[in-house]
């Protein structure tokens, strides 16, 4: 067994191992097989299993500029002569089945396709956008909708999707925030394999198992200015420290595929990167599934000035580890020759193969390459009720009440009349956000029917637009101030279209459009109890009659069941426990703007002098809605930290626990969260770091302790020489209710003794 196909097959058996699931060991006649059939490819067959196309069958290509075969005759006669190993952005059984007949009924070698597609908040049922759903804080949630998922995408004849965005996004201006977890890497994390185990399932054999492809591999979130496509220059400690763990923590959850980022890293871009995508995604986190490059990145190297020709391009990405070529056509078009001049050895192609026809045997395809094309399925396993249920309690999970001033929850049964007002009242065209294309728009619950189906007598709501998303309408703030005038209560329903975020939506400014905000400042005048119920994929900056309205509740895009899950959380039927996975800066200059920021030398104090610290003279640099931030309708206390030792031996754990209290008069959800900060080390440490978090529901008047271990490993960071280290010394430790305030304890670390 030669060194590479012994690497390859023991990190199956060894990641099998290690996640437990879903991972089984391939089996000595399935590793046969595929030595069998990597014997017999002729190089031509082998660059065509590294080469994914648009799936031109069912033609359906989400936005992706046009680019490569875009013809179904011209990609039935490349799977014909065993030029393609997969496709993808096509949905539907039967083109699906056309394909996949000519891959393994046409094809020399009857390698059957492997297909793939975005399926990044649901298919025809649509879940809320990650970001929304990551206010959850709940890995439970977030892995039950992505089960969802993907029994939809497979029944739809998909094996694949390039989710989740494992992507820790640290600047709102970035459209793709909208797509991950957020600002934090441990939230980021827990989410990241939730989802792929969520996809994935139990055993990927099964025809509802759908592989997951944690993106893009890496620091992609870091882009400059938050420039969509951009450049990263980043230290290496915080590629490790921050945006390393959640593509481990995918890996770990058994997803066996991952995307190279768009972007360059430190002057190099990732997709030609051998230090990124080989020495540490394979040597040192032990990945060996196989990488993607997105689409058309190889080509791109061109662009980027890295590759002289795309010739040079496809020679770059494949030595650097880029193992399948997404729909540049570059590696059929090049790599054979490249081999044939000894350019490429031809080992390099055979690992890549072996790579990506390991995955395909691991999950059954070559068994059953009708495994996910089945119409039956796909006529009993989309849009069911139970995944409308379950999008309805994941919306409602989602939204975060930043400020109530007891106007919320208003009472279904209540005499009083509203005047639901703004842009997205009757809006059904942007109630999914970015990247839902496959869902059908008229099935969504926009806000006024959610709210009307709530009321005891929905006559008592009337609407109004006031103006559009970004333009203001003839007499449309008169008409909007009139109804105020006339209401006891106003919804303001304001925020982001659905394409102000998501890919390439890269923004300066990251607040409400100008006429949304001139028609919030004018309703705002007439002094009504106004609640804000804000549609957006990022954290905005909010301003005047938007920030000082009695509640505001963020409702990112919530998909197929918005309406309803926003009338759940209005009218009370649930309490809100939503928690925001970004902060809310007061200025869109602050950003990038993170909770788990450094001090520096000169930090502001509260109620201390302002002169001369770090600190914008515009504006102060504190969030206006914290990372964590997220109210109820009922109230908690916390109360009685108690560590189990204040002194931590440099192998055991330490217990914290506090008492957190149901002090209000509804039963509610509360996340508590506990954060560490490291006072003195030999790399600055963050004011402070997310390290635990809990969900925990009461009942008026309950009680319940909450309990959580401490270990070194949770006081590590990347240290000098890269490496994760844990150094004795003071760490402050706060339990709370966000990342401000809580109650605070202390723990010292010791050194081992000798
Ligand atoms: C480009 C995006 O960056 C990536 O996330 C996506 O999966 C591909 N296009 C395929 O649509």
């Amino acid at each position: 067994m030669d060194l590479d196909r012994r690497t390859v097959l023991s990190g199956l058996i060894a990641s099998a191992i290690a996640s437990g699931l879903p991972l089984r060991a391939l089996a000595a006649e399935e590793v046969a097989r595929v030595d069998d059939l990597i014997r017999r490819m002729t190089i031509e067959e082998k660059a065509g299993q590294m080469t994914c196309l648009a799936d031109s069958f069912r033609p359906f290509n989400p936005p992706n500029p046009a680019a490569g075969i875009q013809d179904e005759k011209r990609l039935a006669e490349e799977i014909r002569k065993g030029r393609v190993g997969c496709l993808f952005n096509g949905i539907g059984v039967a083109g699906a089945r056309k394909a996949q007949e000519i891959a393994v009924r046409q094809s020399r070698l009857g390698i059957p396709l492997l297909l793939a597609g975005d399926v990044i908040h649901g298919l025809k049922t649509i879940f809320p956008v990650p970001l929304g759903e990551a206010s959850s804080f709940d890995p439970v949630l977030c892995q039950r909708t992505a089960r969802a998922m993907a029994v939809e995408a497979t029944a739809a004849g998909l094996h694949l999707t390039f989710a989740p965005m494992a992507d820790v996004a640290r600047d709102q201006r970035w459209g793709r925030v909208v797509e991950g977890a957020g600002e934090d890497v441990t939230l980021t994390a827990l989410l990241t394999a939730a989802r792929v185990r969520g996809f994935q399932g139990r055993d990927l054999r099964r025809d509802d198992s759908l592989l997951a492809c944690p993106k893009h591999f890496t620091a992609y979130g870091a882009v400059a200015g938050g420039l969509e496509y951009g450049s990263v220059d980043i230290s290496e400690e915080t590629l490790r420290e921050t945006h390393l763990p959640p593509f481990t923590a995918g890996f770990g959850a058994g997803a066996l595929t991952t995307m190279a980022a768009f972007s360059e890293i430190n002057g190099v871009p990732a997709t030609a990167d051998r230090t990124l995508l080989t020495d540490m995604l394979r040597d040192e986190m032990g990945f060996h599934g196989f990488v993607f490059s997105d689409y058309t990145a190889d080509e791109e190297l061109v662009a980027h000035g890295y590759a002289e020709d795309d010739r040079d391009a496809a020679r770059l990405a494949v030595l650097a580890g880029v193992d399948m070529s997404m729909q540049s056509g570059l590696y059929i078009r090049y790599l054979p020759d490249l081999v044939k001049t000894g350019a490429v050895p031809m080992a390099t192609i055979d690992v890549a193969v072996r790579r990506i026809l390991y995955v395909k045997m691991a999950m059954g395809l070559f068994d059953n390459p009708w495994r996910s094309l089945d119409e039956a399925a796909e006529k009993s396993r989309i849009a069911t009720p139970a995944h409308r249920a379950l999008a309805r309690e994941a919306g409602a999970r989602s939204v975060v009440l930043l400020q109530n001033d007891g106007v919320l929850p208003l009472d279904p049964a209540g005499k009083q009349k509203i005047a639901l007002i703004g842009p997205f009242t009757e809006d059904k065209a942007n109630l999914y956000g970015p990247w839902a294309f496959y869902g059908d728009p008229g099935q969504g619950v926009d806000v006024a029917t959610g709210l009307r189906g709530a009321m005891n007598d929905p006559d008592r709501l009337t609407i109004v637009a006031g103006c559009a998303i970004h333009q203001p309408i003839d007499g449309g703030i008169d008409a909007a101030v009139k109804a105020a005038r006339a209401a006891d209560v106003v919804i303001l329903a304001l925020g982001e279209s659905q394409d102000m975020s998501g890919e390439a939506q890269s923004r300066t400014v990251i607040e409400i459009p100008a006429a949304q905000q001139a028609l919030a400042d004018a309703v705002a005048a007439v002094k009504k109890p106004t609640v804000v119920l804000l549609r957006h994929g990022r954290a905005l900056a909010l301003h005047d009659g938007v920030a000082n309205a009695n509640a505001v509740l963020a409702t990112w895009f919530l998909g197929s069941e918005a309406g309803n899950a926003i009338a759940d959380i209005v009218f009370g039927k649930v309490d809100p426990s939503g928690k925001l996975p970004v902060s809310f800066p007061w200025e869109s200059g602050q950003e990038p703007f993170f909770y788990d920021r450094k001090s520096t030398g000169r930090p502001t104090v509260p109620n201390g002098s302002t002169e001369y610290k770090a600190r914008y003279a515009t504006t102060d640099n504190s969030a206006r809605y914290p990372f964590g931030h997220g109210l109820s309708y009922t109230r908690f206390v916390l109360d009685n930290l108690k560590l189990s030792d204040s002194a931590m031996r440099w192998d055991q754990s330490v217990t914290v626990t506090a008492r957190l209290k149901n002090i209000g008069k509804r039963r509610g959800s509360e996340i508590v969260q506990l954060y560490i900060h490291d006072r003195v080390a030999s790399r600055t440490r963050p004011i402070r770091e997310l390290k635990k978090m809990e969900r925990v529901t009461l009942e008026p008047g309950e009680s319940r302790t909450v309990r959580f271990t401490l270990a070194r490993d949770d006081l590590r960071f990347v240290g000098q020489g890269n490496r994760w280290i844990a150094e004795p010394g003071v760490f402050d430790i706060w339990v709370g209710q966000s990342s401000q305030g809580g109650l605070h304890g202390r723990v010292t670390l010791y050194a081992p003794e000798r």
